[in-house]
């Protein structure tokens, strides 16, 4: 049986060109010299082996479960409402939050929740201001824009619209107070803002995870 030797030669020094040794034909002292320096080879590897395990340290948390209460502060939005006509729409995300700047017809300042409470649509992918009323473009919900109040819920398409409307249960749309700064108003639009939104947001996703398996508050033992 012929015993490799060739593959151990990096970790320990000899060239790569190293003999085969043949335990059967090859003289006693090659044989040994090839069994010892592999027996040599395979405690060297499996001492550093164990070295870089001890030496591994533990996967730092990046996360947490804890509850994360609200933290509001009034952001900038770098939107003067001036720029803005009757009816336009300017979609941002500050400080997390997903929100949408506009004007009614009459021209009043306003900002809601950018994402359609149905199925997250984010309703600056074409809605509609009618008076102070936000059509949804993609089954036609809308919302007062001064409070978020529902008014119709998913009537478009005919059908299929009010079909998908069923799966979810019917809710309000976000509103955020809104100010214009600056002197006498000419300044930036500023927006009160939850700025521990996405804090929250993650640590009730991993708090769910974990929930399902029943590791976080053990109740599912
Ligand atoms: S996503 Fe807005 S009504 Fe369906």
């Amino acid at each position: 049986m012929a015993l490799e030797v060739a593959f151990l030669a990096p970790s320990v020094g000899v060239t790569a060109r190293a003999p085969q040794v043949h335990t059967s034909a090859g003289p006693k002292s090659r044989t040994g010299f090839g069994v010892k320096m592999a027996a040599g080879a395979c405690s060297v590897i499996a001492a550093a082996g164990l070295a870089s395990s001890r030496k591994r340290s533990k996967t730092a948390a990046r996360y947490t479960t804890q509850t994360i209460l609200p933290s509001l502060a009034w952001i900038k939005s770098g939107v003067k409402a001036s720029e803005l006509q009757p009816t336009e729409l300017r979609a941002l995300t500050l400080a997390g939050n997903d929100v949408l700047i506009g004007k009614t017809e009459a021209g009043a300042l306003f900002c809601v929740g950018n994402l359609c409470p149905h199925i997250g649509t984010p309703m600056s992918e074409g809605a509609d201001v009618i008076g102070d009323v936000i059509v949804c473009p993609l089954h036609g919900s809308s919302f007062k824009v001064t409070n978020g109040e529902l008014i119709d819920w998913c009537v478009s398409p005919p059908v299929i619209g009010p079909l998908t409307g069923l799966i979810v249960e019917k809710k309000n749309l976000l509103v955020f107070e809104c100010r214009q700064g600056g002197f006498l108003g000419s300044g930036e639009v500023e927006v009160l803002v939850d700025t521990n939104a996405k804090k929250a947001y993650e640590a009730n996703y991993w708090k769910g995870l974990l929930d399902a398996q029943g590791k976080d508050d053990g109740t599912y033992y």
